[in-house]
């Protein structure tokens, strides 16, 4: 029997456990853990995102403050406004939602945010930290950590003599991935559009993890008999079977086939998703239990 992982229900127990750590910091230390999330113009997507952000944040407990720019916002003020959050002791975590306006460049005001308010993991001190093994005092980008919680909830937390292979190669998820992999002990193979064989590749993964932005390319042919299935593809496709204009979010994995193969795998939508709220959520409390010099929670 294939396993069909229900990311929803995974992502509730983890806002259980921020609820409780939150709720236990304000209880113990009187702080209150605060997200700030900052949007940039009027992308319709990134807002709904973002809503859902600021939504979760406080039904945490959190203080949560949105800002809301203009598409017309410059460079200084963005990074004026970012100044000010880092300097703000009530914000433990500022989260930048991308992508900016052309008009604005991401990576400098990425790492203009404190490493230790940086919950979306993005800074390079966070990226080093990972990159050393360090995961007690960085934060980890949401997305992996989430598709990283599925992995250890089948296998466990050590990896020893698995094989996994992470389609993709960005710095928001397949480098990240592979180094949380590699840390849990698997032995990883990061493959992209340049591998030779690509099929092959995937086929000796125990964890097969898809993040390439191509609707259902992995087919069944390309996975292992029982192997753990981590599609984090959100591709929406036609489905005039639906109506005229009509469309549907499929992932990078082609989910019939593949779940006739796998012994465990994540559906799109439903699976790796909304894990990453959750996780942007974990990742604040922890920064506000480490602004206070508390133990942070584990997740
Ligand atoms: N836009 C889409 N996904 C993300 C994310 O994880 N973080 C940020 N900051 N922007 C995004």
């Amino acid at each position: 029997m294939t396993t069909v992982i229900d990311g929803k229900q995974v992502a509730a127990s983890v806002i259980e456990a921020v609820k409780s750590a939150t709720a236990a910091l304000e209880a113990e230390s009187h702080i209150k853990t605060g997200l700030a999330v900052i949007i940039v113009g009027d992308d319709p997507a990134s807002h709904a995102y973002v809503g859902a952000k600021s939504r979760m944040a406080k039904e945490s407990g959190f203080k949560s403050v949105q800002h809301t720019l203009p598409a017309e916002t410059t460079q200084e003020e963005l990074a004026a406004l970012v100044q000010s959050l880092n300097a703000d002791p009530s914000i433990h975590g500022i989260l930048v939602q991308l992508p900016l306006p052309k008009h604005l460049k991401s990576e400098p005001i990425i790492q203009s945010i404190l490493p230790e308010k940086d919950v979306d993991g993005l800074h390079v001190v966070n990226a080093g930290k990972l990159a050393i093994g360090d995961l007690d005092t960085g934060l980890i980008s949401c997305t992996p950590a989430g598709a990283m919680i599925f992995v250890k909830r089948t296998h466990g937390a050590d990896l020893s003599g698995l094989n996994a292979v992470v389609i993709g190669r960005s710095n928001l998820f397949g480098k990240p991935m592979a180094q949380l992999l590699l840390n849990a002990n698997a032995t990883v193979t990061i493959a992209h559009s340049r591998t030779k064989d690509l099929r092959a590749v995937c086929r000796n993964a125990d964890i097969l993890v898809a993040a390439v932005g191509r609707p259902e390319m992995v087919r069944a042919d390309w996975v292992k008999p029982g192997a753990t299935v981590i599609d984090v593809g959100i591709n929406r496709v036609p489905a005039p079977e639906k109506g005229e204009g009509k469309s549907r979010l499929v992932g990078d994995v082609a989910f019939e086939e593949c779940a006739k193969v796998a012994s465990v795998i994540t559906p799109v939508p439903g699976g790796v998703g909304p894990m990453t709220i959750a996780m942007l959520m974990a990742n604040t409390v922890i920064a506000a239990h480490r602004a206070a010099g508390k133990p942070a929670p584990k997740f």
